[in-house]
């Protein structure tokens, strides 16, 4: 059947959306809308079909998205085409993605656009810029307290500076990803200074209980995201007469997405963003989007209703853009936010368990539990990737991993494992690791097992040393340091060859191609000084850009090497996102991971020398009878046999032709 002849699907709510779109777009939104109907409709019936007036508020959210059709520029409907034709553009082995605040990183919109020919260098094709758009007064959690989803922060620019670095972007292949913080608003978002002048509609865009009964009882069964600097998930608000739901800082206002006006709004803002050119959105903190008392209220079938319905009008409106779940929950608890073939969700989701193992790994000297989380890795639905990273500007979440690290010993152990590895990187244990948990270790005081997160610059969790001399005469503190330095250095490189070998989009955090370490400087800032995910946000490094490619110096070192992997990488089929992944058996402080049969790459976990006998490569593409030899992706040597992994050494093999 020719897409004329297609016969228009007779709902009311569709024509409900024709006015707003030219006729020539009639038939393709049509026959879009065709394709999403029975999730997008069923998903919100299944929400909102009890409430008064739910037909007419459907069709007039179909209107909503009609409009937001229409008003999509030509250039971003023409790019949709492309990336429909082939949906699995981001799962390619050349994917690379960059992380960083946009002031930190250029200062402001536009010194990002001046920073495209170090993205470009680096083979950077998509780019996640931290929250930009006007924040709450003071105070911010970096961004993610959103006063206006329409209006860039004025301190970076305004939206004409947006929409001219989506464009710059775009003309040199980058994507641009941004936040999308659909869990709360920040507590001067219109909406919250509504609903505290006494606006009832807007009130009930969010959580408001007159008392503590209720908020008691969710209590019980909540976790703390923050519980040292923001304690409790409910804060009293004077104005609102009673306590808001609050899961993350008191001045972030969890949205009630039972109230379906809250839906259609985000909806629109989205939309909107999306006809600015943001192609990726990462939507922040997707696990706690629906509340049920009695659970943590996290991972709620309603969440994954939401983001499918979310979804299908993404898929209507502007279906060039992907959409990431920020879902950093156990692994068993991850492929759920991927959806399946017949109600599709996110495209790509943090692996924040492969990200934590890395780490742990690191702290242990052996693999296990890298194993353990790659055993549990599930295949993923077509045209969907996991997305993989050395650090974010999060703190490492341990307890993601509590199911793997109990697998030889049960919960108790694992708390005790994993509270270890936090000790570990804590910067008060004597190890190699500069780093710290959030609000310091006393935060650890009301439960001396549980493991918090830990924070740091990459280089610094992998012991990079401060350049001064410290307590140690010159002499001694240079050949201690250069060592220190090498090891520090492999180790970083180490957990980004397991990032872009993995199997995933990976994203480099800005900084860490340039081996910069921590940054202490937020302990003087009073709104900061609290919460330790500063140490990871540091002012991009100038001097060590300039040192890129001087091999003398930490950045050059890091940089260097990593360009080295990329580059490697980009010709590599086996090491496409979907391309098959499996783990061979390996010394215990090793982890030999296979991509398909014709490549293999091997990671030395400790900082003792490991040996790895090599299989024979290709054995189901060589000849038969013609033993096969393995060549060194990165410098082209012949390997075979037995192999020697210098400490925190890495190999990546492929299949010699
Ligand atoms: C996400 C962000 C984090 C922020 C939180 C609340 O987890 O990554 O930085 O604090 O959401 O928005």
């Amino acid at each position: 059947m020719t897409e004329m002849s297609q016969p228009l699907p007779p709902l009311p709510s569709l024509l409900a959306a024709m006015p707003a779109l030219p006729a020539a777009r009639r038939a393709e939104f049509a026959r879009r809308y065709g394709e999403q109907e029975g999730v997008l409709h069923q998903r919100l019936s299944g929400l909102y079909g009890q409430q008064p007036g739910f037909a007419q508020w459907y069709a007039g959210l179909l209107a909503q998205v009609g409009r937001l059709a229409a008003a999509r520029p030509a250039e971003l409907q023409a790019q949709d085409a492309q990336r429909l034709a082939r949906p699995d553009w981001f799962q390619h082995q050349s994917m690379l993605g960059y992380c960083a605040y946009a002031d930190r990183f250029g200062g402001t919109l536009s010194g990002v656009a001046g920073r495209i020919p170090h993205l470009r260098e680096l083979g950077v094709r998509y780019l996640h810029l931290l929250p930009f758009l006007r924040p709450r007064a003071g105070e911010n959690d970096g961004g993610f307290a959103v006063a206006s989803f329409d209006d860039v922060d004025p301190r970076l620019g305004g939206n004409a500076d947006l929409d001219a670095l989506t464009a710059q972007l775009r003309a040199a292949g980058i994507s641009l990803c941004s936040d999308f913080i659909l869990n709360h608003v920040a507590d001067d978002h219109p909406w919250a200074k509504g609903a505290r002048h006494g606006d009832a509609a807007l009130r009930g865009y969010f959580h408001v209980f007159p008392d503590r009964s209720a908020p008691d009882r969710y209590e019980q069964t909540l976790g703390q995201v923050f519980p040292q600097v923001a304690p409790g998930n409910f804060s009293h608000v004077e104005e609102m007469g009673g306590w808001v739901w609050t899961t993350f800082y008191p001045y972030q206002w969890d949205l009630n997405y039972a109230n379906p006006a809250v839906f259609a709004e985000m909806a629109a803002a989205l939309l909107r963003l999306a006809n600015r050119g943001i192609e990726v959105f990462r939507l922040d903190s997707t696990a706690f989007l629906w509340k049920r008392e009695g659970t943590n209220c996290m991972n709620q079938p309603e969440a994954h209703a939401l983001l499918q319905a979310l979804r299908a009008i993404v898929a209507i409106a502007a279906p060039g853009v992907l959409l990431k779940a920020e879902a950093i929950v156990p692994m068993r608890e991850l492929p759920a936010y991927f959806g399946d073939a017949a109600a599709p969700e996110c495209h790509i989701a943090y692996h924040s368990s492969l990200m934590a193992a890395g780490w742990g790994a690191l702290a242990e000297q052996e693999a296990s539990l890298l194993r353990a989380v790659l055993a549990r890795t599930p295949g993923l639905p077509p045209h969907t990737s996991w997305l993989s990273y050395v650090r974010c500007h999060d703190d490492i979440g341990w307890n993601v991993l509590r199911a793997e690290a109990g697998e030889e010993g049960g919960p108790e152990h694992a708390r005790a494992r994993l509270a270890a590895i936090a000790n570990f990187y804590s910067g008060t244990a004597g190890t190699y690791a500069d780093g710290a948990l959030p609000g310091g270790a006393a935060f650890q005081s009301s439960d001396p097992t549980a493991a918090h997160g830990s924070n740091g610059m990459a280089a610094s969790l992998a012991g990079l040393p401060a350049p001064g001399p410290g307590q140690l005469p010159a002499q001694e503190y240079v050949r201690q340091k250069d060592a220190r330095q090498e090891a520090a250095l492999r180790r970083v490189l180490l957990l980004h060859g397991l990032a872009l070998s993995a199997g995933a989009l990976p994203v480099l955090y800005m900084g860490d191609e340039l081996a910069q370490r921590n940054d202490d400087s937020y302990r003087a800032r009073p709104e900061h000084a609290m919460d330790s995910r500063w140490l990871q946000r540091p002012v991009f490094d100038e001097h060590a850009f300039a040192q890129r490619h001087d091999p003398s110096t930490p950045a050059g070192v890091a940089y260097g090497g990593l360009r080295a992997l990329l580059a490697a990488r980009t010709r590599l089929d086996a090491l496409a996102a979907g391309a098959p992944r499996s783990v061979l058996a390996s010394a215990p402080a090793v982890l030999a991971l296979a991509r398909g049969p014709r490549f293999l790459a091997l990671f030395n976990f400790s900082g003792t020398a490991q040996q790895h006998t090599l299989p024979q490569p290709g054995v189901h593409a060589a000849p038969p009878g013609i033993p096969g030899e393995w060549r060194d992706s990165l410098t082209g040597q012949a390997r075979s046999g037995v192999v020697e992994l210098a400490p925190w050494a890495m190999l990546w093999l492929e299949a010699a032709p």
